[in-house]
């Protein structure tokens, strides 16, 4: 990532698309991020021996920030949750799991679902029509349901490779850019330097449709037979949902006119769910996929298209990333002004009908959706809990204004309630203010279609990329990862709200990323007031002496930066997965490739279970109803991942087991 601003941009992870498009800060002089560093380090020195566990009254925490001897004896007195020998980093192109442990692939880009779907062709990845029976590309977030005695996977596909997906077009490019390289250079020319500068785009509609097809959400039914996990092909429950797939809006906002366009003048129906990242699931057994990254798909053919002020504010322009609005009016701002205002929402998906009509949950809140962690209130009330991730952007949670009855009438649920936005204190207590017309001098709808600034509009704190949000099951507490944040203490957000180095976001050009974790008020998540600590700050020891060195609980055997997807397993252990710089140089060396560590919150010990393809990033967790199977995602792996198809990695869901079939937790 260290060279992403000169990379082109269709190599890039789609977080990566908005940092190269807007990048950071010139980097700083080094001896003055060091003098900062070091301030910070004698603040986290005052919250570890303040207000830190004595504040908190109870005894299953112990801050990140304890001081070492304390952190050191914890550690070895505790013995470890993990049952395996954690595992070195890797920087090879193949997935890693401890001794005893075994891994098989589930389900890859272009693989087909149904029983009539052609088989995957690598010469041409398959067509629009192929794609849209097929699973789709860039495996994120994803949530296993039993039904009736089926295992039925729900699972995002957050975005494309047109350099991958788009064979025939990526040839032509390629062709096309050695040729002119050539008449211009004289015949030297690098291949590799080539490759690199080539942008590949859709070039006619049936790309631009592929593309919109390998999109969405895949619901699968899944089994365990002799040979291991496969998808049932001829599952009633197989589905795919895509940018094209016909969905409900729901809510305060729905019908705003805001949310009307030429199509739907109503502002009630939609086409289509995009760059769904992380995910979620209810209560009652539905799935939520999160609408991330969508501005980069929305371009205006005409360049002198002037745009809605609120747009800057979520990163819309009038450059797209895929020129969809080349050949689809829908994502042209020249023509609809008014479409990306119907992306940017939490989805609700009924995995046990395939018929059914996906429902944008408007009550949740626009804007660039990681994932929703759902938790019941001690009276039945339902909490959702929304990172927003961007630099400097904010972290809401939703309470619904009914409880959750089982066997009750649940469709109301996410379309009455308060969505509030978190405040963190540097004494380490927070609140979440509730965004109500009152509080930010704006309408209903107004605040959820722009949230970004209704959280501004009350000073919520701007955070270090808030990614997923995981609720512990055995303890009333709650964390996010803070993937990382250049920016922070040098940029304000696109909404000019500082970032100041404090708080849960103590250091200046955050490279590395933390977790923060919140315990609620009388152990009530529907509780307006919190007290925080950070689990984990990431960091590099053997680099750093500073507070780049990271917490006490990371060490040399445990080096990550940029944890990004979090799940809990039943046993309250903490599943980490990292979306970061995998280059193994300079700051980052140590870590290798992206990986997937685990967490005791107790003692705050991190360990590494997996490692991951270099290239790719690891997101997506879920496990199998015995719980003998965890499925991981691999996400834009590098190489040939993983079945050695030259110039054709396939993002892949893999199957993780104990090779003695024992449960896993
Ligand atoms: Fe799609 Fe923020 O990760
Ligand atoms: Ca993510
Ligand atoms: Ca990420």
């Amino acid at each position: 990532m260290t060279d992403s601003v000169n990379a082109t941009l269709s190599h890039l992870s789609f977080d990566d698309f908005d940092e190269a498009r807007d990048p950071r800060a010139d980097e700083q002089d080094f001896d003055r991020v060091v003098a900062a560093a070091i301030s910070r380090r004698g603040f986290l020195g005052v919250l570890a021996m303040g207000s830190g566990a004595a504040a908190m009254g109870t005894g299953t925490l112990l801050s990140a920030f304890a001081p070492s001897a304390v952190a050191s004896s914890v550690l070895a007195a505790s013995g470890s949750r993990f049952g395996f020998e954690p595992i070195p980093v890797a920087t090879d192109f193949t997935v890693h799991v401890p001794d005893g442990y075994t891994w098989q692939v589930l389900a890859s880009w272009g693989q087909p679902l149904f029983p009539d779907a052609p088989e995957f062709d690598p010469a041409t990845g398959g067509t629009a029509e192929s794609q849209a029976r097929a699973f789709g590309e860039n495996t994120d977030g994803m949530e296993l349901f039993s039904i009736g005695g089926h295992q039925v996977l729900a699972v995002n596909h957050e975005y494309v490779n047109p350099e991958i997906n788009l064979v025939a077009a990526s040839k032509a490019a390629r062709e096309a850019a050695m040729a002119a390289a050539q008449a211009g250079a004289g015949g030297e020319t690098d291949a590799t330097s080539v490759d690199a500068e080539v942008n590949v785009l859709p070039t006619n509609p049936e790309e631009v449709l592929k593309l919109q097809n390998a999109q969405g959400v895949t619901v699968m039914e899944v089994a365990e037979g002799p040979q291991g996990w496969s998808v049932v092909k001829d599952s009633p429950f197989n589905r795919r949902i895509t940018q094209n797939t016909p969905m409900r809006i729901a809510g305060p906002a729905a019908g705003h006119e805001l949310l009307g366009t030429a199509a739907d003048p109503g502002g009630t129906k939609v086409l289509g769910t995009m760059n769904n990242c992380g995910s979620g699931r209810t209560p009652w057994g539905t799935y939520l996929t999160c609408e991330e990254n969508f501005n980069g798909y929305f371009g205006a053919t005409d360049a002198a298209t002037s745009l809605p002020e609120a747009f800057a504010r979520y990163g819309i322009g009038t450059e797209s990333r895929y020129a969809y609005e080349t050949f689809d009016e829908r994502f042209d701002l020249s023509r609809n002004p008014n479409e990306p205002n119907r992306f940017g929402w939490i989805v609700e998906i009924d995995p046990s009908n395939a018929d059914s009509t996906p429902v944008k949950r408007t009550a949740l809140g626009r804007f660039k959706h990681e994932n929703a962690a759902s938790v019941l209130a001690r009276d039945g009330r339902v909490v959702v809990y929304l990172g927003d991730d961007e630099r400097g952007e904010f972290l809401y949670k939703y309470v619904s204004t009914n409880p959750y009855v089982p066997g009750g009438d649940t469709d109301s649920l996410l379309d009455d309630g308060q969505l509030y936005v978190a405040k963190f204190d540097d004494d380490m207590s927070g609140r979440w203010i509730a965004l109500t017309p009152e509080a930010t001098g704006m309408e209903t709808a107004d605040i959820l279609i722009h949230s970004r600034m209704a959280g501004s509009a009350v000073g919520a704190t701007t955070m270090d990329r808030p990614e997923w949000v995981a609720v512990n099951p055995v303890a009333v507490e709650a964390y996010c990862a803070l993937t990382n944040n250049r920016n922070r203490g040098l940029e304000p957000n696109a909404g000019g709200d500082p970032t100041p180095a404090i708080g849960p976001n103590p250091r200046e050009a955050n490279d590395f990323g933390q977790i923060v974790r919140w315990y609620p008020n009388d152990d009530d998540h529907a509780s307006e007031d919190f007290a925080w600590d950070l689990y984990v700050m990431a960091g590099n020891p053997e680099v750093f002496d500073d507070a780049y060195a990271g917490s006490e609980n990371v060490n040399a055997g445990n080096l990550f930066n940029s944890p990004d997807g979090m799940q809990f397993d039943s046993t309250g252990l903490l599943w980490i997965q990292t979306d970061g710089d995998d280059g193994n140089e300079g700051e980052f060396a140590g870590m290798g490739n992206n990986q997937m560590l685990v967490g005791d919150p107790a003692t705050g010990e991190i360990v590494r279970f997996l490692t991951g393809p270099k290239g790719g990033e690891v997101t997506g967790l879920t496990w199998s109803a015995d719980r003998r199977t965890m499925f991981v995602g691999m996400q834009h792996p590098g190489g040939t991942f993983p079945d050695g198809i030259e110039g054709m990695p396939r993002s892949s869901i893999v199957a993780v087991r104990r090779e003695d079939g024992a449960k896993l937790a």
